[in-house]
């Protein structure tokens, strides 16, 4: 019999895995039955945009956390697939911020041509997983929304890729239930639009406050007032942009900060990250961790320490996104086909979890962490067949990322990186990211 691996979710890393068991078996190896479950009709997961927030047309929570108008936030020269370029996918060499649309098309491109669609079960929620100690393998519960059918299967391995930025952390603050204007949390956010000529408040200091602000700056917000918690991210904004410390309490329309001063607004954006959120895991599989590069009770970042049948991808805080679930869904697959041998002794699963978290925290800044993430991407690329590539080469691309944003943070999508694949430069972007307010794929490629 062959063995059955499920893997849950089609987003970047779940897609990853299925490109990992199709080289394989490409190169000739006899691979297991991968089905890989999909709550949502389309693969891609956030790179899946839709219009929908709240719940979907099945009643299932929506799990895009994207927004119309969203260009990459990094290089792209940083997450490009050793094994497709982006030259190969566009026939050409294109600039560095790829609007969301493009990464999608991208993304697409390379599990459509590997040929994996069928093996995906769409619009098909995981609703649990219970391991059977007696039999060594996993049940696994599913639901077939389209003819509404609830049904049972079983999996010698399961590989989780539901992602981690779906879920919001929604924090309540004294009077937001008397304010007159909107409370969203950034996951509910779609259409800068909405806010053109308002005044807006933001909550947190990480990459969705620093985004959407800019976002509604670009398409014409009156005036973006950020509230940090803990540090504010202090980069250049333009005049009608202030960072102001922690909120303390609203009231019908204004807002008021802990340093005693106060800001009358018309909506409050919640941009206070996300939650690692299962509810389809009992205690026993369940991953519970903060959102950092070294995650709890993963082996290696991906092996389950507690039952090493079940793997997660992509679950670290990420600088490196699908390069790093390449690395880790090729390493997983190794591993599931006997490639590579899982220690048995569980104290060694759980001395390497503890020594890559000291590792992590023995870092100091951004840079260290950039370095640190890149190094357990060749860690792993090294054992395995992922094509070889440039990692330091892509940190550099980082580096330069994060020097153009303290220079011009309304103006760092305008700058080209070189390709650590192809070697290629990327050419400028016709229109500065700030007056490019139609960002289609036909535009964008128009280079
Ligand atoms: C607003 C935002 C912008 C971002 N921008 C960038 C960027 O510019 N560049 C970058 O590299 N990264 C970006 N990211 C990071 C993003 O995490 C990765 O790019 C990538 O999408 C992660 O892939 P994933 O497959 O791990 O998770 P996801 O993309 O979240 O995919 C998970 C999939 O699992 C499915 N799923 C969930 N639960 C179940 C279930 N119970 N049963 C079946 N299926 C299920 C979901 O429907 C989804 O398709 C961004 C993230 C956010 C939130
Ligand atoms: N264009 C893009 O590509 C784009 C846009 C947006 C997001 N993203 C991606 O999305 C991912 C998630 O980013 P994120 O910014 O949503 O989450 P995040 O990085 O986890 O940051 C969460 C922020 O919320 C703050 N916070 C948490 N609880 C709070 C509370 N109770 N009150 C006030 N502030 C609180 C945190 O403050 P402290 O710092 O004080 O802890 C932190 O600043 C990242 O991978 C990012 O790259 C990409």
């Amino acid at each position: 019999m062959k063995k059955r691996v499920a893997v849950i979710g089609a987003g970047p890393s779940g897609l990853a895995q299925l490109r990992a068991f199709q080289s394989a078996k490409a190169k000739g190896a006899d691979i297991p039955e991968v089905v890989c479950f999909e709550k949502q009709s389309n693969w891609g997961g956030l790179w899946n945009y839709t219009w929908r927030t709240g719940l979907d047309e099945y009643g299932e929570p929506v799990h895009c956390s994207m927004y119309r108008y969203l260009w990459s936030n990094g290089p792209k020269e940083g997450l490009e697939f050793a094994d497709y370029s982006f030259e190969e996918h566009f026939g050409k060499q294109i600039a560095s911020y790829p609007p969301r649309a493009v990464l999608f098309d991208y993304i697409e491109g390379r599990v459509k041509k590997a040929g994996v669609r069928d093996w995906v079960r769409f619009s098909t929620p995981v609703r649990f997983v219970r391991y059977n100690a007696e039999k060594g393998n996993f049940t696994l519960t599913a639901h077939d929304l389209k003819n509404d059918r609830v049904y049972e299967e079983e999996f010698d391995n399961v590989v989780v890729a539901s992602g981690h930025f779906s879920v919001p952390n929604v924090p309540e603050y004294p009077g937001f239930d008397r304010f007159n204007g909107r409370v969203l949390h950034a996951h509910d956010f779609r259409d800068a639009r909405e806010f053109s000529g308002k005044d807006i408040l933001i909550l947190g200091s990480s990459y969705s406050a620093e985004d959407i602000g800019s976002q509604c700056w670009k398409y014409g917000a009156k005036s973006v007032t950020v509230a940090y918690r803990n540090a504010p991210m202090g980069f250049n904004w333009p005049d009608n942009w202030k960072e102001v410390p922690r909120l303390d309490h609203v009231d019908e329309d204004t807002a008021y900060f802990s340093d005693g001063s106060s800001k009358k607004v018309d909506a409050i954006i919640l941009c206070t990250g996300y939650k690692h959120h299962f509810p389809f895991l009992p205690d026993d599989l369940r991953l519970k961790t903060a959102n950092r590069l070294a995650t709890a009770d993963l082996y290696k970042g991906v092996v389950w320490v507690h039952n090493p049948k079940l793997f997660y991808l992509g679950m670290q805080d990420q600088w490196f996104t699908f390069n790093m679930f390449d690395a880790q869904a090729w390493w997983v697959r190794d591993a599931i086909m006997g490639r590579i041998a899982i220690p048995t002794d569980k104290a060694v699963l759980l001395k390497d979890v503890a020594d890559r978290v000291a590792a992590e925290d023995a870092g100091q800044d951004a840079h260290d962490a950039i370095h640190y993430q890149g190094d357990y991407v060749k860690e792993l690329i090294e054992e395995t067949d992922y094509p070889s590539f440039d990692v330091d080469g892509a940190c550099e691309a980082f580096f330069e990322w994060k020097e153009h944003k303290k220079k011009d943070i309304m103006g760092f999508r305008n700058n080209a990186y070189r390709s650590v694949i192809t070697g290629t430069m990327a050419p400028v972007h016709h229109t500065p990211w700030k007056d490019a307010l139609e960002d289609s794929m036909e535009s964008y490629l128009r280079n």
